[in-house]
């Protein structure tokens, strides 16, 4: 217990998890009562496996008509989610949805929660941007991930590329949670090794940023009744602490053989646990400074994620201690001096991005010596980021870590004998 705890959790109404669990969906669908949605994918589900046929055929024996929309892409703009909007809307006619379904990874569920604000009323994507009216007419989601993960399928947001200024824009609302978060491990079995690299790290930044984010005691809710992000507690930590564990265990395993089923099954959980934690308890400095990052380089969301990470760590030795030394015994760190157990944390974490093939400095993403001021600034205007980073002087700190994340110099890793680094 954590007396000085604030806690306002919230998850999707129901998580279906395990593998092959699709198949209870259309049951499902028609006991919630839905009778016609929009199934929102990407090409690679329509043309390169069997499960869009296979759920539209069931769920049309279980009385539920479904439309199948495969425009999906990396990485969404508002641009692609008003022409879906228009797209969907000239097809429908005269016909109400129901419930939109979200299949594919954090791109495909991001898309398919905007689409479930955009598609009642038909408004551009820009009018959501901000804040969401209260009286707001917004369907009802089931989002099926296959990647382990962003996590979309719990958290309350949805994350959009502004094509105007090559930021990324959220859309936030708890009403934005899916109502249903399916989640079978099976699903993830196809993705490829980059994804797979991807999505799991974004996993393990999501564990280990919401561990180390803010207390709910301190967090500012800027007068939200209703607020989706609200620092750390006990509840959230619990969630995270599971999930770090698993990541130890299963995110390598998953990258190097992506046969590796109880890998595949232990990443899903570790992803979902991940996102019970940070969709409530919220992120900080990786995410922000990493947005600033992808503004430059348009890397995907877990490499940027992933390169800054170990730097991140660094920066919190020393507000975060008890907590890093949680981390290192989760990480099975060995070493039983607390002080090298803790100094050994960012550099594993480094080791590990480099074993799944992600860069690990800022250079190597292309990112210049004469870029470093401007990408700090970019960081900190993402301010509902900044202001949960747990530190006195998050300025300061920024800078730190970026000209650091730069040239690839941990200041823990002085404090390590060689022969004690190794890979998580
Ligand atoms: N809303 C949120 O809470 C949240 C959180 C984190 C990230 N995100 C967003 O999620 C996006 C990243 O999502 P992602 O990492 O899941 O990747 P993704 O959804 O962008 O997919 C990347 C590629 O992998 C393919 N793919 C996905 N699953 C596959 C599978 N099982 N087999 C074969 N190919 C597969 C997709 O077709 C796509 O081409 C970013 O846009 C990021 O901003 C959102």
């Amino acid at each position: 217990m954590r007396v000085e705890d604030l806690v306002y959790f919230c998850a999707p109404a129901r998580l279906v998890m395990g593998a092959g669990c699709r198949a209870q969906l259309p049951a499902l669908l028609h006991r919630l009562g839905y009778r016609r949605g929009l199934l929102v994918t990407d090409r690679f589900f329509t043309g390169a496996t069997p499960w869009v046929d296979e759920l539209v055929a069931d769920a049309r024996a279980h009385g539920v008509e479904l439309l199948v929309y495969d425009g999906g892409v990396p990485d969404p703009t508002t641009t692609l989610c008003d022409a879906a909007t228009a797209a969907v809307r000239e097809r429908l006619g005269s016909v109400a949805l129901d419930h939109v379904i979200a299949l594919g990874g954090g791109s495909n569920i991001d898309l398919a929660k905007a689409l479930c604000l955009t598609l009642p009323g038909g408004k551009p994507m820009r009018a959501f941007i901000g804040s969401i009216d209260a009286g707001t007419p917004i369907l009802p989601l089931v989002a099926m991930p296959t990647t382990a993960g962003t996590g979309s399928e719990a958290t309350p947001g949805a994350i959009l590329v502004d094509p105007d200024n090559a930021t990324k824009v959220a859309v936030m609302d708890n009403r934005l949670r899916p109502a249903v978060a399916l989640v079978d491990p099976e699903f993830t079995y196809t993705c490829p090794q980059r994804v797979t690299a991807d999505a799991g790290i974004d996993a393990l930044t999501h564990a280990i940023e919401s561990y180390l984010t803010l207390d709910s005691a301190s967090f500012d809710l800027g007068g939200e009744a209703d607020p989706g992000y609200s620092g750390r507690n006990a509840l959230t930590m619990l969630f995270a602490h599971e999930s770090i564990r698993l990541c130890g265990r299963y995110l390598l395993r998953s990258c190097q053989d992506g046969t590796d089923r109880e890998a595949r099954i232990g990443m899903s959980y570790a992803s979902v646990y991940a996102a019970l934690s940070y969709g409530s308890a919220g992120l900080n400095a990786v995410h922000g400074i990493a947005y600033a990052v992808a503004g430059r380089t348009h890397l995907s969301h877990g490499t940027t994620n992933a390169v800054m990470l170990p730097y991140v760590l660094d920066a919190l030795a020393d507000v975060r201690r008890e907590d890093l030394l949680a981390i290192a015994r989760l990480l099975e760190v060995s070493d039983r001096d607390p002080d090298i157990a803790v100094a050994c944390v960012p550099g594993m974490v480094r080791e590990l991005v480099a074993a799944v093939g992600l860069p690990t400095t800022l250079q190597a993403c292309g990112i210049g010596q004469g870029d470093i001021d401007a990408l700090v600034r970019d960081a900190l205007a993402v301010t509902r980021l900044a202001k949960a980073f747990p530190v006195p002087d998050v300025a300061a700190r920024y800078g730190a870590i970026v000209r650091n994340a730069w040239a690839g110099t941990l200041a823990a890793e002085t404090q390590v004998p060689a022969q004690q680094r190794r890979v998580a």
